[in-house]
């Protein structure tokens, strides 16, 4: 699959649920939205035969996410369907691990083999502040303990960067990866209509943290751990880890993007931004070809976002990423 800038699409970001059972500061109200009504979400069966019709295109990668994939029930079920797929090689999994130790296993057994957990800080009010949800914190430590014990890898930690939040901490984040096998990766806080006072007063670039964790010590740039996403990777010489950077607003990499979404109603995204989908719920369910509307959603891939710090106008509406999947 080749969109019209000769961009390889092979890469599916499946979202299962647009609910999350946290309300991170930069990625949902936290009063949430109006959520999907249950009939208009795809069945794991019709997640799978989407993903089967891509695979046939080339598909070879596929990503769960949500909202917070784990509250929708009996996902190791999905990560089974779509395991059997001929042509899928990776299937990862993008979750705030609350939920996480007990699932785990049955997910590792289903063929999820590697996850990227969010945690925003390493102490425990912190976490609960920008989670806004008290309590969370120790269920996301057993998860990270779980996700190391049955053997997710490359285990991936996503941080956005919040001034004045988290930023204080960026060193203390990159200190674990000399000793333990995480992949730090600090984000860039991208715009949407929830967001838009915190990423105009609390946008912190990468390369304010790159300068901080050079001040520690040399970094090299390396290749980093297996992966389809967007970040670049540095390493301490002789850790154990690396320290990640995904910056979507200091360093567009929209050039590289390898990827397209499905929206937990069916739709299908060829841009995280942006108004355009194609609507491939009602056609799978009236027996329909998807192919020629794949290809069309492909072909109106756009070369780019344009996001503007502080403004939802390059959004295209989007209110929050657990619409979307981030
Ligand atoms: P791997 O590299 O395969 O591990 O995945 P990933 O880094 O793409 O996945 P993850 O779900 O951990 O996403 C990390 C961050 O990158 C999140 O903030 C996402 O919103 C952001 N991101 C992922 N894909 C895109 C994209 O296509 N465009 C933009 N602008 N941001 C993205
Ligand atoms: N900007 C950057 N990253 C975001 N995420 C959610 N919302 C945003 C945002 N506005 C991240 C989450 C999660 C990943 C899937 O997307 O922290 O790690
Ligand atoms: Fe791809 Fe759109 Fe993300 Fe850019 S913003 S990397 S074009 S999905």
């Amino acid at each position: 699959m080749r969109d019209q800038f000769g961009r390889r699409v092979e890469y599916l970001r499946i979202s299962v649920t647009d609910k999350c059972n946290l309300r991170c500061v930069y990625c949902m109200p936290f009063e949430g939205l109006d959520w999907l009504k249950r009939e208009s979400l795809l069945s794991y069966e019709e997640i799978a035969s989407v993903v089967r019709t891509m695979a046939g295109m080339g598909l070879k990668k596929v990503r769960i996410s949500g909202g917070e994939p784990l509250i929708r029930k009996d996902l190791s079920h999905l990560v089974r369907l779509v395991a059997e797929i001929p042509g899928i090689e990776d299937i990862s999994l993008s979750t705030n691990a609350v939920l996480l130790a007990d699932q785990a296993q049955d997910l590792r057994d289903a063929g999820i083999s590697r996850v990227n957990v969010s945690l925003d800080s390493l102490q425990e009010e912190r976490v609960e502040s920008i989670a806004r949800r008290p309590g969370c914190f120790d269920g996301i430590m057993q998860g990270l303990e779980a996700a190391e014990a049955v053997g997710f890898d490359p285990i991936k930690i996503n941080v956005v960067l919040i001034g004045g939040q988290n930023d204080d901490e960026i060193e203390d984040f990159a200190r674990i990866t000399r000793d333990r096998p995480w992949h730090v990766r600090f984000i860039e806080l991208m715009p949407t209509g929830s967001n838009l006072e915190l990423s105009a007063d609390n946008y912190v670039s990468c390369q304010e943290a790159l300068a901080i964790i050079r001040r520690m010590g040399n970094i090299e740039p390396v290749e980093g751990p297996a992966g389809n996403g967007p970040a670049t990777y540095f390493r301490f010489p002789g850790a154990a880890g690396t320290v990640g950077v995904i910056t979507p607003m200091s360093h567009n990499y929209c050039d590289r993007c390898n990827r397209m979404r499905l929206t937990a109603d069916g739709q299908l995204r060829p841009c995280l931004f942006g108004s355009i989908q194609t609507n491939l719920r009602d056609p799978l369910r009236a027996g329909a070809d998807l192919v020629p509307l794949i290809e069309e959603t492909l072909h109106i891939k756009p070369e780019r976002h344009y996001l503007i710090q502080g403004s939802d106008e390059g959004s295209g509406g989007l209110v929050a990423l657990s619409q979307t999947g981030g």
